[in-house]
């Protein structure tokens, strides 16, 4: 069958930027008989044991209990199931001071500021429909990232693709020891009556920089002024995974919907998205997920709430799981660090978190599609850094350097992996010289 497709059925039926990518990753894999590829294109988390043990330990107990059966025989909220929801209000007013509740005094509604959801990614595109697209009356509103390159996964939640704008960052260069960061540029971002919301990730995939506490309230307080939502898309964010290698305080208030999710903390499997935020956001977001989903699985639900109440999760966080990927970006920045050419304008980009790398080689002299390609050959497969900059319009030589690498692979074989991108990156230079400094 070949039915005709609507607009949002042509939008949403197409992949778009590493996704696409990971089909000719998963291609090059397949077709590759007997070849041996080191794959840092990877964004799934690594099984930890201990990670793993908890979550084992959380099921048996879900097992044993009387709870079992309501847990999943049974619908339940859309908001969520109650007691993940009291887990996370009691976790946050203790650990933050914060004031939240979760199934609101005498159930009004006004009171709610918990949802879960079927994994974050469902939350963005929730917000990204929600408030940016078409109003009413047909003015266009924007999905704003503010500061580009950003999740890739932002370029596919808008059903109204020219909805999103995102903005090209400053970059602070540390030329001596080869190491960058992207700021926001508050000189060129523009929250306007025109935007719908704003989103960014904070630990950042791909580039694992944190925005500042004081840059996120500056960003906040001009969405505030336009009665803007912001969301704060904290996937690798403390508590919990706690992949922040840095010192970062999660931000609240009015128009901050902080968007969690159990992904990177070991749940990938059970969806679990979590935001908090006002009352009334929360409650514009739970409707859109009873019409598109009900509710996130409830045993996912069930098994988080003892993760969380126990403290094993906030714990295992920082003991097990920041280490692990800190540990990691320190054996390849070093390794780079060793086998890259000094005189060469490569600069890696200041690791704050997440569970990538992001390497910039300044006037590569042939695109990033070409050298991943060039890397594939080498045995080293990593994904082009091109595919993270959604929304951002206009040409950028900068967007075709980059490169992603994921910090899922072994101690080894991140060492191996980045002495053969150090020999890729000379021979392709040395096919033009003058890029040395
Ligand atoms: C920054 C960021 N946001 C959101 C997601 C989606 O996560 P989830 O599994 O909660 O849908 C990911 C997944 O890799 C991510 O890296």
């Amino acid at each position: 069958m070949n039915p005709a497709l609507s607009q949002f059925g042509t939008q949403m039926s197409q992949l778009t930027g590493v996704r696409a990518i990971m089909k000719d990753i998963i291609e090059t894999l397949k077709n590759s008989a007997g070849k041996e590829f080191i794959n840092l294109s990877a964004g799934n988390p690594v099984i930890l044991p201990e990670v793993e043990q908890l979550w084992r330990d959380c099921t048996a107990d879900l097992l044993a209990s009387k709870e079992y059966g309501e847990v999943v025989c049974r619908y339940g909220s859309s908001q969520g199931y109650a007691p993940l929801i009291e887990a996370v209000v009691q976790d946050f007013n203790q650990r933050y001071g914060l004031s939240i509740s979760g199934l609101g005094k005498a159930k009004a509604l006004r009171d709610r500021n918990i949802l879960i959801t079927p994994g974050s990614q469902s939350l963005y595109f929730y917000g990204a429909n929600a408030f940016g697209g078409y109003t009413t009356d047909g003015d266009l509103r924007q999905v704003v990232l503010p500061l580009s390159p950003d999740y890739t996964g932002y370029g596919g939640v808008s059903l109204t693709p020219e909805a999103l704008i995102a903005y090209k960052p400053k970059l602070e260069i540390n030329q001596k020891n080869h190491r960058f960061k992207y700021r926001p540029d508050f000189s060129q971002l523009e929250i306007t009556e025109q935007t719908g919301c704003v989103i960014f990730s904070r630990p950042c995939n791909p580039t694992g920089n944190v925005l500042t506490d004081e840059e996120v309230s500056k960003i906040a307080t001009l969405a505030k002024k336009q009665d803007v939502p912001v969301l704060i898309d904290s996937a690798y964010a403390p508590p919990f995974p706690a992949l922040n290698f840095t010192e970062m305080n999660p931000q609240f208030g009015d128009n901050i919907i902080h968007c969690m999710s159990l992904s990177k903390a070991g749940l990938p499997g059970e969806r679990i998205g979590i935001a908090i935020g006002d009352p009334n956001l929360i409650q514009i977001l739970e409707s859109f997920q009873t019409n598109a989903a009900i509710h996130s699985s409830r045993y996912g639900q069930a098994i988080a709430s003892r993760a969380i109440n126990s403290g094993r999760l906030a714990e295992i966080s920082t003991e097990i799981i920041r280490p692990h990927y800190q540990h990691k970006l320190e054996v390849l920045a070093a390794t780079l660090d060793k086998e890259m050419p000094n005189d060469l304008p490569w600069y890696l980009h200041q690791g704050e978190g997440a569970i990538f790398a992001w390497l910039w080689i300044k006037d590569l002299p042939i695109s990033d599609w070409e050298f991943y390609q060039e890397l594939k050959e080498v045995g080293v497969i990593a994904v082009p850094g091109s595919t993270f900059f959604p929304g951002l319009k206009g040409a950028w030589k900068h967007k075709q350097e980059c490169l992603r690498i994921s910090l899922t692979a072994t101690e080894s074989e991140i060492v191996t992996a980045m002495q053969k991108l150090a020999q890729v990156t000379k021979s392709v230079i040395s096919k033009q010289p003058t890029l040395l400094q």
